[in-house]
């Protein structure tokens, strides 16, 4: 992670936020090259999930939005207090609310991973429950430890204490809870010249809300009906306790979210049975909550495919009864294998009918739909595919990374940084490299190509230093092609006339190319699936 990190400092993939000033802990920038890969991610997405589909519509709403938006979707009232998090199992409690605990409490200092050697000095304590014996005492801290990036971890430093009354530990699991803090993850602020408890606005924390305050207006103006889905794509801020692991877990950051809105499951059977688990194939009327749940999981990972994150770098996570929301009917969280653990890149939860009979209720606006089809009246049930941008571009650089041995010309071994980003992402399409800079007629028609794949696509161009150099630069750039213009593009070689060389990133090998026929060639090899 490390390498990582700094390879995206220093080819401008992302900065930390004000870093002149020392910086400020949550908040990140995205240099030159990182813009670019975070715009093509939000294209991709929202031309497949917007443009390509007949049953989707577009949403661009405000970050700030009346706060009985919060009200109704219960943020305000759920931040509000003082919470402490558990450290194993991630649960949040109020802190006032705990019960008190007596026995034996358990500590370490830290963990050695035994494969590894990577040490994590992160201290950790667990209450040692009625029935449970030492070595199931230890596991809560091995889970502890394995969460903190550690395979294999050696607990170090054991000691123990009896403690009375303490309000330190959960009492599901024994672990330590988190200090209690009195915080609200919404960031506020005042609407208006006058600072006052009435003027008090939120930045929204997820852009979700946004679509269920919309969805009449939408659905009307779009002249969709059920099932249908509305998306966006936007700035979310929440004022995380634990901003970490690079840009992972950030105070400003972007989602793409999709509210897709279906029949209940009582409406459905109105046009047969309905399924009761995943029925593959194109969607039909009479799909319930499960089969729709289904049919968005494997969308989104086709999705993840055509960005070049494969099936075996993603897992799925079913959220346990007890960790889904009471109105949820069911979440899998996709996963991506970071370098730091194995973590949430997307959530796609069954949310029932909850956000918009929250919103009726709370702005006395019909939130109800009336289906020609079905002939019914009733408020639509959603799925909720919500992914963050950043986290999906860290999972993209991430899986990019590698580092391979290489023998140059005269035999001499050197490691090669290069970013395998599938070409759809890539920040640059191409790099363009005349073979000498002070030829003027390989520097025109070096120019001249450039121009001509311009309007296509990202293009670099490149004249400064030897030709293998400016290569590696572009592969650590993640450039999947390179294009040079050498003497024989001028005719010195008469046969090879307007042709250039077409270098591929991962292979090194290179093609001898016509110049007509370059940006067909490039632009389907940037389309392809690879
Ligand atoms: N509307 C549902 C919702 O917001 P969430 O699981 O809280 O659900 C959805 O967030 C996605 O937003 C996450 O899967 C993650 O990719 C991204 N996300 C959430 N909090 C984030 C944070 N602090 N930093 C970066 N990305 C975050």
């Amino acid at each position: 992670m490390e390498k990582i990190v700094s390879l995206c400092k220093r080819r401008g993939f992302i900065f930390q936020s004000s870093e002149i000033y020392g910086g400020i802990n949550g908040f990140w920038d995205y240099g030159p090259l990182g813009a670019e890969l975070k715009r093509n991610l939000k294209e991709i997405w929202w031309h497949s999930m917007t443009r390509e589909r007949d049953d989707m519509a577009g949403l661009d709403a405000t970050i700030i939005m009346h706060p009985k938006i919060w009200d109704a979707s219960g943020h305000t009232t759920t931040f509000a207090d003082p919470m402490v998090d558990c450290l194993l199992s991630k649960k949040r409690f109020r802190a006032d609310q705990l019960t008190p605990l007596t026995g034996t409490a358990w500590f370490w200092t830290g963990a050695v991973d035994s494969d590894s050697g990577k040490v994590c000095n992160d201290p950790f304590s667990m209450f040692q429950l009625p029935g449970r014996d030492a070595n199931a005492v230890r596991k809560g801290a091995i889970q502890f430890y394995k969460g903190r990036g550690l395979e294999n971890p050696q607990l170090q430093g054991e000691t123990t204490k009896e403690v009375t009354d303490s309000t330190q530990y959960n009492e599901e699991n024994g672990s330590l809870l988190t200090e209690p803090r009195a915080f609200n993850l919404m960031l506020k602020t005042h609407v208006g010249p006058v600072e006052s408890d009435d003027n008090v606005a939120y930045l929204r924390p997820e852009t979700a809300q946004a679509i269920f305050a919309q969805f009449k207006t939408v659905c009307e103006v779009s002249r969709q009906s059920v099932p249908f889905g509305i998306c966006q794509i936007g700035k979310a801020f929440r004022n995380e306790i634990n901003p970490r692991n690079f840009t992972f877990r950030s105070r400003e950051f972007e989602q793409m979210e999709i509210e897709y809105f279906i029949r209940p499951d009582e409406v459905a059977a109105t046009f047969g049975t309905v399924p009761d688990d995943d029925p593959g194939g194109e969607p039909q009327p009479n799909w319930g909550w499960k089969a729709w749940h289904a049919y968005w999981l494997r969308k989104r990972l086709e999705w993840y495919e055509s960005i070049g994150l494969e099936r075996d770098c993603l897992e799925l996570y079913w959220q346990t009864p007890e960790e889904l929301a009471h109105y949820a009917k069911a979440t899998v969280d996709i996963l991506y294998k970071f370098p730091f653990g194995t973590q949430e890149l997307e959530g796609i939860a069954a949310r029932g009918n909850f956000d918009l009979s929250q919103h009726q209720k709370f702005s006395g606006k019909s939130m109800e739909y009336f289906d020609e089809a079905a002939k019914t009246r009733y408020i639509p049930h959603v799925i909720e595919p919500s992914a963050g941008v950043d986290r999906m571009l860290l999972a993209v650089i991430c899986h990019a990374y590698h580092e391979e041995t290489v023998t140059d010309e005269k035999g001499k071994e050197e490691i090669r940084i290069v970013m395998k980003f599938h070409p759809r992402v890539a920040p640059i399409k191409v790099g363009i490299f005349p073979l000498l800079k002070n030829k003027p007629e390989l520097v025109a028609k070096a120019r001249e190509i450039q121009a001509l794949l311009r309007p296509h696509m990202n293009v670099f161009y490149d004249d400064a230093g030897a030709i293998g150099r400016r290569y590696r630069r572009q592969d650590e750039a993640g450039t999947p092609f390179g294009v040079t213009i050498d003497f024989d593009t001028l005719g010195e070689d008469a046969s090879l006339k307007d042709t250039v060389t077409l270098r591929d990133r991962d292979t090194m090998k290179q093609t001898r190319v016509h110049i007509s026929e370059l940006l067909p060639k490039l632009q389907s090899k940037i389309q392809s699936p690879q």
